[in-house]
């Protein structure tokens, strides 16, 4: 049966959520990336656009179709990215589930890099800003539900507890990627808040998104402010 929701329970919220790799160039032909697929981020912002939350999706590059009433921004690196990201602010809840390069190059060569006699080029890389800590962190402008990702290959719940106060964000969806999740539709995850851990099967992309968007819609009723 075909069923559609009489009640968006995200109708006159707003959203922004982070998806895909970035890519940072090293010079106009090659860059950094690496190989998130963008899936369970995308899945999130159709799922709270299906809610009836106005997204804002600032996206990598996935090569993946926008989902159907999601306004997206196209962003290559992780400075782009931030900006877009804070430019769709103020959000009520905020969904960072990109794959943000940890570095870029320090110096972006303007043209492209040669090979020669010196041998390969060494590349001085420098750290990117955390988005997710800046959109955590205390201000006027701080969505009431931060929600950031962990992929991790070990010690999952570990690491993403880390994170979860290092980052200063509300919620850490962890995901063990040791196995077949990247481009996969699949996928198993963990939530980590305050209020404990909580251990999701394995199922689609698709039903964790629904199902973490019901949870953000729970939250946002509990602690609405208007
Ligand atoms: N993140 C971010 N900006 C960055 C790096 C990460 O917003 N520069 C966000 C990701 O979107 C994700 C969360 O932070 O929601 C965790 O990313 P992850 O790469 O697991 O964390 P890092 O702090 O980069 O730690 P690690 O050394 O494990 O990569
Ligand atoms: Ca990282």
């Amino acid at each position: 049966a075909l069923l559609i929701p009489s009640v968006r329970p995200l109708s006159g919220r707003r959203a922004v959520v982070t998806a895909g790799p970035t890519f940072e160039a090293i010079d106009p032909v090659r860059g950094l990336t690496n190989r998130s697929s963008g899936k369970q981020g995308y899945a999130i912002a159709a799922a709270l656009a299906e809610m009836g939350a106005t997204v804002t999706l600032v996206s990598g590059p996935t090569g993946l179709p926008t989902p159907r009433g999601v306004d997206r921004v196209d962003v290559e690196s992780a400075i782009q990215m931030q900006a877009a990201t804070v430019a769709a602010l103020p959000a009520d809840v905020a969904v960072l589930s990109a794959a943000v390069a940890d570095w870029r190059v320090d110096t972006v060569a303007g043209g492209k890099i040669k090979k020669g006699p010196g041998g390969p080029p060494t590349l001085a890389l420098i750290e990117n800003p955390d988005i997710l800590a800046g959109i955590a962190a205390p201000g006027p402008d701080r969505p009431r539900l931060v929600i950031g990702f962990a992929a991790e290959t070990t010690d999952l719940e570990a690491n993403a507890r880390a994170k979860l106060s290092r980052k200063g964000c509300d919620w850490i969806v962890g995901n063990d990627v040791s196995d077949d999740v990247f481009g996969s539709d699949g996928n198993a995850v963990i939530l980590v808040n305050r209020a404990g851990t909580e251990s999701w099967p394995r199922q689609s992309k698709a039903d964790i998104a629904r199902a973490l968007v019901a949870r953000i819609a729970d939250h946002l009723a509990i602690t609405a402010t208007g």
